[in-house]
Formats: C-alpha cells, structure tokens, sequence
C-alpha cells in the first residue's frame, strides 16, 4: 500500500472561452472540474501504474464534497480530515483564440489547530499499514513550516518510507526528518538557497550532501533536460526520451508517482529512475495533468538512458 498525503487539495476547474477579455462578461463554452493538486496527480498515476494507493488530506464545504465524489469515481480509496471551509477551486481559462492560459489559485481554508492533530493521527495509522508515504505540494494556511516535517517523522516512525515532494522552508524543514526521497524541481531547489539558478555540478554536490544527511535517495528534476539524482552517494544523470511534449504540467508529480512505485516495488534504483521519468513523459503526452497511459510508460521506460556520473 502507497498513502498519498494531500494537505491542500484543490477542484481544478477549466473554462474554455474563445477570447479572455478582462472587464467583459464572458459565455463559457465549456467547463471541466477535476478533483485536482499535486497529490491527487500522484495518486491517481499510481492508480494507473497498477499499485494499491490511498489518499489522506484535509476536505471543507462543497467542494470538499465534490472531491470525495471525484475520488470515489476514480476508484482512489480515500480517509480525508473534515475541516471548516470550503476546499479551494483552482480556475484555468482557456482561450482559444490566443491560445493563453491564465490561472487563478485560490489559498485553500486555513486548518484549525485540533484538525492538525487529528491529521496526524491518521498518517500514523495509515503508515502503518505502508510501505511509501508520499507528501506532495505547498501547504495551507494555519499549518507552519515543519508540517511535513513532523508527517515525515511520524511515518518513518511506522517503518514507512517518506518520499517528499515540495519546496522552499517546507522542503528545507522536511529534510531534517531525514525523508527516505526527495524529490524537487530545480527552481525548489534553488529557492532553498533563495537563488534563481544552479548549475548541475552544484545540483549534485548537494544531493550528495543530502545523502550524507542520510537522506538515501535525493533527486532533482529539470523539465525536459531530464533529472540528476544520487543515491547513496552514488549520482546519475536521467535522460529522458524525446517526445512531442502536450503539457508538461503534472509531469513532476508523475515523476514523484514513479519514484513512489519503485521505491515500494524494491527495484533497482536505475529501474526506479527510468519508470518515474518514463511516467512524467507520459503526463507530458497527456493534455489533463496526472493521466498516464501503463502501456505507453511500459514503451517509454525503455526510450529512458540512466548513466552513473563518476565522482
Ligand atoms: N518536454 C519533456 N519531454 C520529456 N520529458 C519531460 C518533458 N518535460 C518534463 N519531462 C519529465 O518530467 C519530469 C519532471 O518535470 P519538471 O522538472 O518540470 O517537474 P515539476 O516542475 O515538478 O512539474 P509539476 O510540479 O508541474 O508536476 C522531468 O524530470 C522529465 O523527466
Ligand atoms: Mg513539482
């Protein structure tokens, strides 16, 4: 079993209009509402890589509701916390004739103190029935820095592996717990430095570093030009294959859903590289964020080239 932690979910809704203007009143031609956020994209690709996945978080109001019923149709068995509020909506406009996206990201309820705690208490017993736990996204309001930071602890507490995907102080915070995997894009991991950039080298030396924090399995992944990751000391660069990339949004979540089932599975640490990336290129494939196809990431796994880097 994988648990899946998603502490601000969201609805993710799509108008398609056929030109954005602002200060007009504007016919939408046709919407879609998905459940939506980074964990629900993870859980969903495990779902579809074929893993037994359950998904953890905190619900409010309607559209909390409408998560619960999003979930239950995508056959994600779910024990979400209630909390008050209303679960955030997250609105992308389409417009065809400019071919824009603009995006609206709404904060998400603010999480009282006592629901915190009842959190806490189902990660714990969720991990103990886990081999993997996965903490993927930003956090919401009420929570402080070191949320996943004691949800890290508390599951590897249960003899599970935490696989952390997510950046700036809640990164920083998560890797004191000492995370089984990390997993942040490049711009997450620049931000710890509050830089804009970094070069591969310096990329590498410090997923070494994270190793020596006893942090096992460090990777970074940088868009199209693949990943760099070290475990255990030892780094690899992730070429991924070439493809004609739809939309790369959700790819990164794929990635941390394939390093999850490797992980879970104990592969070879170059088999568990080569299905998370063949997962994020599938994403990449897939116009809606967190669809993969097995069949077509079976194909793309073999398409991926995993090198050791020498030291
Ligand atoms: N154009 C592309 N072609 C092939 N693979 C891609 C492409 N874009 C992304 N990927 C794959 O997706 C992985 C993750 O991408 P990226 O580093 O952009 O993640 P991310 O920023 O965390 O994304 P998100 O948070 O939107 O899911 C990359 O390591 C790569 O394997
Ligand atoms: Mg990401």
């Amino acid at each position: 079993m994988i648990t899946v932690v998603t502490l601000n979910p969201a609805v993710d809704k799509t108008y398609r209009v056929s030109a954005l203007r602002p200060g007009r009143i504007h016919r939408v031609d046709q919407v879609d509402a998905f459940p939506g956020g980074k964990g629900i994209n993870v859980a969903k690709v495990l779902k579809r890589l074929g893993l037994a996945v359950q998904v953890t978080g905190f619900i409010g109001g309607g559209t909390g509701d409408a998560i619960l019923q999003g979930l239950d149709q995508l056959g994600l068995s779910h024990r979400m916390v209630p909390i008050p509020g209303e679960t955030r909506t997250c609105l992308n406009i389409l417009d065809e004739t400019g071919r824009t996206q603009t995006e609206f990201l709404e904060p998400g309820p603010s999480v009282p103190k006592e629901k915190w705690e009842a959190l806490k208490g189902t990660v714990g017993r969720l991990a103990e029935e886990s081999r993997v736990v996965v903490f993927s996204g930003s956090l919401p309001p009420g929570l402080d820095d070191d949320a996943y930071r004691e949800l890290v602890f508390i599951a590897q507490a249960r003899r599970s592996k935490a696989v952390v995907d997510t950046g700036g102080a809640p990164l920083a915070r998560a890797l004191l717990a000492r995370p089984f995997a990390v997993k942040p894009n490049g711009a997450e991991m620049a931000s710890l430095f509050r830089r804009e950039e970094m070069s591969d080298s310096e990329r590498i030396a410090l997923l070494r570093e994270w190793n020596r924090r006893e942090i096992p399995f460090a990777c970074v992944t940088l868009g199209e030009r693949g990943a760099l990751a070290s475990v255990d000391g030892r780094a690899h660069r992730v070429f991924p294959p070439e493809i004609e990339a739809v939309n790369p949004v959700g790819s990164g979540d794929a990635f941390t859903a394939g390093l999850a089932a490797g992980i879970h599975r104990e592969e070879e640490i170059e088999d568990i590289l080569a299905l998370a990336t063949a997962a994020a290129a599938s994403n990449a494939l897939h116009l809606q964020a967190g669809e993969v196809d097995e069949d077509q990431v079976t194909a793309l796994k073999e398409k991926v080239r995993v090198t050791l880097l020498s030291r």
